[in-house]
C-alpha cells in the first residue's frame, strides 16, 4: 500500500499540450480534455497510464477513434492503455459532481462558487490524466457557464477570449504560456468582485494584479494587495526573479483545506490569509497574510518554473519557499531585533511542532522514502525543517554564495521537474564546497542532539569546546550517521562582551567575534587560543541548525547571556532556559505534593528585561512569554498535563504579584492611540501591552479586571479587542466578574456574527480557555454557528481544543479522547485530509502515564476499526498504533 521513493519510474508518455473545455455547473460539470502525448522512450513503462478518481467516463478517443472497453483497463484509480502508438491524441470526456465533493480536493462548490484544489492529486478528480508533477504541459482552458450564476470565469495564465453564448451562458478562454504540472491547474467560477491595479515590474513591463473576493469584502483586500506588491518587489531585488506573467490573480475562499495554493497565475487562498481590516483582523493575521501572500508568490519560481520530479521531493519547493517567505518577512522589518523576533517566532513553531513530529510515530526525513497518502506529508518537517535545511546552506555559504547557488539552480532547471539533490548540487557547484555529507539532512529523520563539554586552561590560555552529536532512532531508521552541522558561535567575557576568536580550525577568520564552526564527525573538539579568562560560550547563535543543544549552564552564566549576548536569539534562549528549568522543577514539586516557590533572582531578571527601554517591545514580549505547556512537556519522559498547567499558571501569577507596578507602567506607556496601523513599531507596542494585560489579569483583582473590561469595550481594533476578551475569558474572579466576561463573549458574537473569520476566533478563544472542558466543547458544537464541514470552523473549535488545551483535552477520565475519536470518524466521511490532521492529535500517546495511554490506545483502535476509513486517516492511526 505504501509508495516508495526508490520505485520511481519515469512516465511512459509525456503530455505536450492540454486543451480543456468545461461546461460548469454545481451539480454536474462536463469536462472535455484533449491531450497531445508522445512516448517517453527512456521509460521502462510501456503502457499509457492515467489516474482518475470519482469520475464518470463519458467518452474516450485515441487518435480520433473511440476506444472500446477491450482497448483499455480501469483498475481502481488507474486507467491503462496498452499498445498505444508513440504519438497519441487522447480525448476524454468525464462528468463530475462538484456539489457532492466535500473533500475540497478537485473541483468543488463553495457558497455557490466553483473552486479547484489540485495539489497534490486533485487533478485526477477532474479528468483522467498522468497526474504526477514530472509531466509538464501547456494548457488552454475554455470555461462555459450560466452568466447569472457564474459571471466570473478564471483560470491560469492569460485571458485570450470571452463572450456570450446561447441560453444565458457565456465563455472565457484562458491560455497559460508556461508548461506546468497538473497540480498547478486551477479554475474559479462564480460571483466575485476584485480589487485590481497595474503594477510596473523591474523590466518596465506592466502586470495586472487582482484580488478576488466575495461581494461585500472589498473593504478587506488592501493589505493582501500591498503584500503582493511587496512580494513582487522583494523577489526582484533579493533574488533577481521577476513575475513572468501579464496577470496575477489571488482568489479568496472560505472553504479551503490549507492556507493557500500557488496555482500558476491564479493563487487560491483561504480567506484567513487574504481578508483584513482593523476591525476584523489582528496584528498576527496581518503578519500571516503578508507571509502567505509572499509564500505563494515566491512559489512562482521555486515550485512552478522549477518543480518537483515526484512528491518525495516536496520539500524542494516547500522548504525553499518557506525559507524565502521567512526572509521576506525579516527583510520587511529590517532591524536586527526585528529579524531576531521573526527568527524566534519561527524557531518556536519548529521546536514545538516539528521536534514533536520528529519524536513521534509520523517522523520522516525531509525527503521521505515512503508514504501511503501524500496529503499526510504536507508536514512541519517538509515545510519548517525543510526551511531550516535551506537556511543551513545560507549559513554555511554566506549571503553571496547562497545567491549564486540560487541563480545557478534556476538557470539550470528552469522548466524542469527536479530533485532535492539537484538543489544541493547547485549550492555545491556555485560555491565550490563539498556538500556530500549534507545529504543526510534529507535522508535521516529525527532531531539531532549536540552535547557540549568545555575545558579552559588558564596557563595555556586555551579554551576547548567538545561537541558530540547523536540522533535518536525513528521509525524505520535504527542507526544514524553524523550530520554536517553549522554551529554559529561566540565567546563572552565576564562583562558579557564578545572576545576575538582564534580557532585552530579557522585561521582565515582569526579575530572574528562570530564564527560558524562545522561539526561533521560524531565528536569533535574546537580549540580557541589567546583566551585570557574563562569565557561563557554562546552556541548555535540565531539557531544555526535544527538541533537540541545539551549544555550545562549555571543560572549566573544564563543571566550573563540573557543580559548581554550580542546575538538576540541567544539572549532570548537564555531566558527560556532559565524559565524551563524552574517550570520543570515546579511541575515535579507539584507531583510530589511539595510547596511551590520561585526565587527572587529569576523574578528580578524578568523585571530588568521588562523595563529595559533599550529593547524593542516585540523582543521584550517574547522574553516575557513563558515556554508553552507543550514545550515544557518535551522536557519530560512522562507528561503530566495538569501539573504542567498548574506550574505554569503559578509562575504567571507569581510574576504578576511581584511585577504588578512594572506591568501597569508598561501597559500605560505602550498604548497606540489614533488610527490603526499594522506597522512593526505599532505591532510591537500592542504585543507587549497586551502581554502585560494578560499577566495583570492573572491575578484576581478588581482594578485589573476593569482594565481588561474597558479595553474590550473601547478597543479601536481587533488586536486589542481580542486580547482583552481572551484575558477576560481566562480571568478567575468573582461571580459578578464571570457574568461580565460571559456578557462580553456574547456581545462579541453578536457584533461579528456576519464575519466568519471573527466567529472562528470566538470559537478558538473558548476552545483554548483553561476552564473549557470536554462538556463545554460538546455544548459549543451544538451552537448554530458550528459546523464540521467547514475546515476553518472545525479547526477553530475542535483542533484548538485537542492541540492547544492539553490540561483539559487529557482529562483523566478519557472523555477528551472519546470526543476526538467521534470527530475523526465524523470528519473521515466528510473530508479525509482534515480528518487525518485531527487524527494526529494522539501521535504522542506513548509519552503519557500508562492510565492515559490505555485510553488513548482504545480511542486509536476505535478509529482504526471504523469501516470505510480513508487512506489518510488509516495511515496516521496505524502508524500511531505501531509506536
Ligand atoms: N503548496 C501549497 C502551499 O505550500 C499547499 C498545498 C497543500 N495541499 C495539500 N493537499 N496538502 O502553499
Ligand atoms: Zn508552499
Amino acid at each position: 500500500q505504501a509508495i516508495l521513493r526508490q520505485d520511481y519510474v519515469a512516465p511512459g508518455y509525456w503530455v505536450d499540450t492540454v486543451e480543456m473545455g468545461f461546461d460548469l455547473g454545481l451539480k454536474s460539470t462536463l469536462v472535455a480534455n484533449r491531450m497531445v502525448m508522445r512516448r517517453n522512450h527512456a521509460s521502462t513503462e510501456k503502457d499509457l497510464v492515467l489516474s482518475g478518481e470519482s469520475l464518470k467516463l463519458v467518452q474516450l478517443r485515441l487518435n480520433g477513434v473511440k476506444l472500446k472497453k477491450a482497448d483499455y483497463q480501469i483498475d481502481g484509480e488507474t486507467l491503462r492503455i496498452p499498445n498505444a502508438p508513440d504519438e497519441v491524441t487522447l480525448e476524454i470526456t468525464t462528468q463530475i459532481q462538484p456539489s457532492k465533493n466535500t473533500s475540497l480536493s478537485g473541483l468543488y462548490a463553495s457558497k455557490g462558487n466553483l473552486i479547484t484544489q489540485c495539489e497534490a492529486e486533485g487533478f485526477r478528480k477532474i479528468t483522467w490524466f498522468p497526474d504526477r508533477p514530472d509531466v509538464m504541459a501547456k494548457y488552454t482552458v475554455m470555461l462555459r457557464a450560466d452568466k447569472k450564476k457564474f459571471p466570473v470565469l478564471l483560470s491560469n495564465g492569460n485571458l485570450i477570449d470571452e463572450g456570450d453564448l446561447d441560453d444565458g451562458r457565456h465563455f472565457a478562454k484562458w491560455e497559460d504560456p508556461f508548461k506546468k504540472p497538473s497540480y498547478l491547474f486551477a479554475l474559479v467560477a462564480g460571483t466575485l468582485v476584485c480589487q485590481e491595479e497595474k503594477f510596473k515590474l523591474k523590466s518596465g513591463r506592466k502586470a495586472l494584479l487582482q484580488v478576488w473576493v466575495e461581494e461585500g469584502n472589498l473593504d478587506k483586500t488592501q493589505h493582501a494587495m500591498d503584500s503582493l506588491k511587496k512580494s513582487i518587489r522583494w523577489d526582484e531585488e533579493r533574488f533577481g526573479l521577476e513575475l513572468d506573467l501579464d496577470r496575477f490573480m489571488i482568489v479568496a475562499t472560505g472553504d479551503f483545506n490549507m492556507g493557500a495554493m500557488e496555482n500558476k497565475g491564479l493563487n487560491i487562498f483561504n480567506t484567513k490569509y487574504v481578508l483584513a481590516n482593523s476591525s476584523i483582523a489582528t496584528d498576527i493575521d496581518y503578519a500571516g497574510i503578508e507571509s502567505v501572500v509572499g509564500h505563494e508568490y515566491f512559489h512562482n519560481w521555486t515550485g512552478n518554473r522549477v518543480t518537483c520530479r515526484d512528491w518525495f521531493q516536496l520539500s524542494l519547493k516547500e522548504g525553499l519557499t518557506v525559507f524565502r517567505d521567512q526572509e521576506f518577512s525579516a527583510d520587511l522589518v529590517g532591524t536586527t531585533t526585528g529579524r531576531a523576533v521573526k527568527r524566534i517566532e519561527d524557531v518556536r513553531v519548529l521546536r514545538q511542532v516539528q521536534f514533536s513530529e520528529d519524536a513521534g510515530p509520523m517522523a520522516h526525513p525531509v525527503r521521505p522514502d515512503s508514504f501511503v497518502e501524500i496529503n499526510n506529508f504536507y508536514t512541519v518537517t517538509i515545510y519548517e525543517k525543510g526551511a531550516e535545511v535551506v537556511r543551513m546552506y545560507y549559513t554555511l555559504l554566506g549571503h553571496d554564495d547562497f545567491r549564486k547557488g540560487m541563480d545557478l539552480y534556476v538557470e539550470r532547471h528552469d522548466g524542469q521537474a527536479v530533485e532535492c539533490d539537484d538543489f544541493r548540487a547547485a549550492m555545491a557547484d556555485s560555491s565550490g564546497r563539498d556538500l556530500t555529507q549534507f545529504e543526510r539532512w534529507y535522508s535521516q529523520a529525527g532531531t539531532p542532539r549536540v552535547s557540549v563539554v568545555t575545558a579552559y586552561d588558564a596557563e595555556a590560555q586555551t579554551y576547548d569546546i567538545k561537541l558530540t552529536q547523536s540522533c535518536p532512532t525513528t521509525p524505520g531508521q535504527e542507526k544514524k550517521l553524523p550530520f554536517h552541522i553549522p554551529v554559529a558561535m561566540g565567546l563572552l567575557d565576564a562583562d558579557g562582551k564578545d572576545i576575538p576568536l582564534y580557532c585552530d580550525d579557522y585561521p582565515a577568520q582569526a579575530g572574528a567575534t562570530n564564527l560558524v564552526i562545522e561539526l561533521t564527525a560524531a565528536s569533535q573538539t574546537f580549540r580557541f587560543n589567546k583566551v585570557t579568562s574563562e569565557p561563557v560560550p554562546s552556541l548555535l547563535r540565531n539557531f544555526s541548525a535544527p538541533v537540541v543543544l545539551d549544555i550545562d549552564y549555571t543560572d549566573e552564566e544564563l543571566g550573563l547571556l540573557l543580559a548581554n549576548d550580542s546575538d538576540p536569539f541567544n539572549r532570548w534562549e537564555a531566558g527560556q532556559r532559565l524559565a524551563t528549568r524552574r517550570l520543570v522543577k515546579l511541575t515535579k514539586a507539584l507531583q510530589a505534593g511539595e510547596e511551590l516557590s520561585i526565587d527572587d533572582w529569576f523574578i528580578n531578571a524578568l523585571r530588568n528585561t521588562l523595563n529595559d527601554e533599550s529593547l524593542d517591545p516585540a523582543f521584550r514580549e517574547l522574553m516575557l512569554t513563558l515556554p508553552s505547556e507543550a514545550m515544557i512537556a518535551e522536557a519530560f519522559d512522562v507528561v503530566d498535563p495538569q501539573a504542567i498547567h498548574t506550574a505554569r499558571q503559578f509562575v504567571r501569577a507569581t510574576i504578576t504579584r511581584h511585577l504588578k507596578a512594572d506591568l501597569l507602567h508598561v501597559y500605560e506607556t505602550h498604548q497606540t492611540p489614533g488610527k490603526y496601523r499594522p506597522d512593526a513599531v505599532s505591532m510591537a507596542k500592542r504585543s507587549l501591552k497586551n502581554l502585560a494585560l494578560s499577566y495583570l489579569l492573572e491575578w484576581a483583582d478588581e482594578s485589573t479586571f476593569d482594565l481588561g473590561y474597558v479595553q474590550f469595550k473601547e478597543a479601536a481594533n481587533m488586536t486589542d479587542r481580542l486580547a482583552a476578551l481572551a484575558a477576560l475569558t481566562n480571568f478567575n474572579g468573582t461571580e459578578k466578574q464571570k457574568k461580565k466576561s460571559e456578557k462580553a463573549l456574547r456581545r462579541f458574537f453578536k457584533d461579528f456574527k456576519k464575519e466568519d473569520l471573527v466567529i472562528d476566533k470566538w470559537f478558538m478563544l473558548q476552545a483554548t480557555a483553561h476552564t473549557t472542558d470536554v462538556e463545554k466543547v460538546r455544548e459549543l458544537m451544538q451552537h448554530p454557528a458550528f459546523t464540521l464541514t467547514n475546515p476553518n470552523r472545525a479547526r477553530s473549535l475542535v483542533f484548538n481544543f485537542c492541540n492547544a488545551n492539553p490540561s483539559q483535552f487529557h482529562a483523566p477520565d478519557g472523555s477528551g479522547y472519546a470526543l476526538w475519536a467521534e470527530l475523526v470518524i465524523a470528519l473521515n466521511k466528510i473530508n479525509p485530509q482534515v480528518a487525518a490532521r485531527l487524527a494526529r492529535s494522539l501521535d504522542r500517546w506513548k509519552k503519557y502515564p500508562v492510565g492515559l495511554q490505555a485510553q488513548m490506545k482504545a480511542a486509536l483502535q476505535k478509529v482504526s476499526a471504523t469501516k470505510k476509513l480513508s487512506k489518510d486517516v488509516a495511515e496516521v492511526v496505524s502508524k500511531a498504533l505501531a509506536a
